[in-house]
């Protein structure tokens, strides 16, 4: 196990949250305090489509990376308000949040269309954010690890070795995404090993290795720290937290010192 070997990765997630102007104050008060992370931990914004193109401007010439929160699986065609990946990758983007739990609940995304957008942002050159996550249900259950290897089994079906390492996933207990309820550092370790050991069997032990795994839902600047020291945690996606300058930048320097 070498952690070091693994890029950290700490994402913010913004939703539906923030108008141009309010965009670009937020941007430019993150970035002068993140500057320091440069060559050690990535930092990103991925923010609404609106919002993209003046956080690209804004973000020039620093070492904040910007992600979109969505991407059409087609290149183009009759698919009335999607966004195609060759229009995020035009803009300027790198990364994009794909089959993130409020999707899956609230848009009808299923394992399928994930992999599908995955394999879309893949080959049009987008870095995709692969969320996976148990319900609450489904952990009291004691279902966690048959639903998670099963996301995790369909979300990448039929990429590629050397693809996967471009994926970054992001274990999202959806109990825990935007409630104030963390997993304990315990409990997102265990299953983000559990992940990193299925992409063992999917692909082999190297490339497990390689692969970024953040961990999100309810991490903030007083958990992130327990959270971020855990060996198979290589990062946070972060919602809420990710809205207040301060707040995100205690996140993104744990993982620098973590
Ligand atoms: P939260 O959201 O940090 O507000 O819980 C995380 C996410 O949805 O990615």
């Amino acid at each position: 196990m070498n952690k070091n070997a693994r890029k950290a990765i700490i994402a913010g997630n913004w939703k539906m949250n923030k108008t141009r102007p309010e965009a670009k104050a937020l941007l430019e008060a993150i970035k002068p305090l993140v500057a320091n992370a440069e060559g050690n931990v990535e930092v990103i914004a991925c923010v609404p489509f609106t919002n993209l193109e003046t956080a690209i401007t804004v973000t020039e010439n620093s070492n904040i990376k910007i992600g979109a929160e969505n991407v059409h699986f087609e290149k183009s065609g009759a698919y009335t308000g999607e966004i195609s990946a060759d229009m995020l990758t035009e803009l300027g983007v790198a990364y994009v949040v794909i089959g993130h739990s409020e999707r899956r609940q609230y848009f009808g995304e299923t394992d399928e269309t994930v992999n599908k957008r995955t394999v879309a942002a893949l080959s049009a050159g987008l870095k995709p954010i692969v969320c996976v996550g148990e319900l609450k249900w489904e952990r009291e259950c004691n279902i966690t690890e048959e639903v998670i290897a099963r996301q995790i089994k369909l979300d990448l079906w039929g990429i590629s070795k050397e693809d996967v390492k471009n994926v970054v996933i992001a274990y999202e207990p959806v109990w825990a995404i935007g409630t104030g309820l963390t997993a304990t550092p315990e409990q997102a370790e265990e299953v983000c090993a559990f992940i990193r050991a299925e992409l063992a069997k999917l692909y082999d032990a190297e490339t497990a290795e390689a692969v970024t795994i953040q961990y999100g839902g309810s991490m903030n600047a007083g958990n992130a720290a327990e959270l971020l020291a855990k060996p198979n945690i290589d990062g946070g996606l972060i919602g809420g937290a990710s809205l207040k300058a301060e707040d995100f930048n205690i996140i993104v320097q744990a993982a620098v010192n973590g």
